[in-house]
């Protein structure tokens, strides 16, 4: 039986990835993958990551000497890893292209929902028979303009559920997705995105073209009172600019379901240790931002899929 290591294995992967093998020796490991524990892989045919293990050049190295050079990503996004070292060195790689577009769209529209209508305020609010609505005024998406930066499998269901609420529909993107365009959406350049919309949602991949594309000038170009949400990864915001921003009151609203220095934060309780980020420490005292712990994908059908195809793809890389 051929034996895969998964590293950053949480109980829920060991739930989900137990109820669906049947083929292969799992060993999981809690730690996150990273140059110092790419040795606790010795002796597997492949190994499984997710979004935050680190597989830089050295920790590339380590698992080729070991004999390894299968890697199944149990995720969409591919940016945690060297590609070029990886090319160079003869890695297969595998991941989970689309899983559960749905899942994370409907993460989205509940960080939208929740900083329009104020909903992380009013639970506590009432949890402490505190009725009163002053502050909690909101506002409506009917009738708002959206723009979403990548109109691909995510853009595109996030798009589907906007459309039910009576947006108007802007997008962005280096390829025209003929679904969004049936839809009804305003393909536009970003300049006319960021000055157009009442709301921006950004669904495109991490890559040196987007790497800080919501910075100090984009932010500058957006509409004051913006509603900014960010379910893709971290580092396509500059994330100083975005709190001076915030500090201003320039962005109305901020959700957040990923952070560009999450791996040192996500994933893990740490409400008995001290938080040294001290950018997103401020982050969280905004009473206009909601954060999320890298949660789009975590429902019971997405991680279904996860898995399932995860298990599909180490079956067809073991067998070449
Ligand atoms: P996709 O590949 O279907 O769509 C991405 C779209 O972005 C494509 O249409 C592509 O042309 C476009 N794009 C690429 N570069 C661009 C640029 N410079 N400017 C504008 N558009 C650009 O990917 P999918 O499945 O929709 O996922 C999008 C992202 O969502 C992933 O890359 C990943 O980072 C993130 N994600 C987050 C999850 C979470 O749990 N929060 C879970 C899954 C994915």
């Amino acid at each position: 039986m051929k034996t895969i290591t998964l590293f950053s294995a949480k109980s829920y992967d060991k739930t989900f990835f137990d109820l669906h093998n049947n083929k292969f020796n799992l060993q999981y490991i809690d730690a996150r993958l990273t140059a110092e524990t790419a040795v606790l892989a010795k002796g597997s045919d492949a190994i499984c990551v997710f979004v935050n293990d680190e597989l830089s050049q050295k920790t590339l190295i380590i698992l080729n000497e070991l004999g390894i050079n299968k890697i199944a990503f149990r995720c969409a996004g591919i940016n945690n890893i060297d590609l070029t070292a990886a090319k160079s060195l003869g890695f297969t790689l595998m991941n989970v292209p689309a899983y559960s577009p749905e899942a994370i769209a409907e993460h989205t529209l509940g960080l939208i929902l929740t900083l329009s209508r104020k909903y992380h305020k009013a639970y506590n609010r009432v949890k402490e028979d505190n009725f009163s609505l002053t502050g909690l005024l909101g506002f409506n998406l009917h009738g708002k303009t959206v723009g979403i930066i990548g109109t691909g499998k995510i853009g595109l269901a996030t798009l589907k559920i906007l459309k039910g609420f009576g947006c108007k529909l802007l997008g962005h993107d280096l390829i025209k997705n003929a679904k969004a365009e049936e839809l009804g959406v305003d393909y536009v350049d970003l300049d006319t995105l960021y000055s157009q919309a009442d709301i921006i949602s950004l669904h495109c991949p991490l890559t040196d073209l987007t790497h800080h594309l919501i910075n100090k000038k984009a932010l500058s170009l957006m509409k004051p009172g913006v509603t900014l949400i960010n379910t893709s990864r971290g580092g396509l915001l500059d994330t100083p600019a975005i709190i001076a921003s915030l500090k201003t009151g320039h962005i109305g609203y901020l959700g957040l379901d990923v952070y560009e220095q999450e791996d040192k934060l996500f994933f893990e309780d740490r409400s008995n240790t001290i938080i040294n980020d001290d950018v997103f420490q401020r982050l969280l005292t905004f009473p206009n931002v909601v954060i999320t712990g890298h949660q789009g994908f975590f429902t019971e059908e997405a991680l279904t899929c996860i898995v399932q195809t995860t298990l599909s793809n180490l079956d067809k890389m073991l067998a070449s």
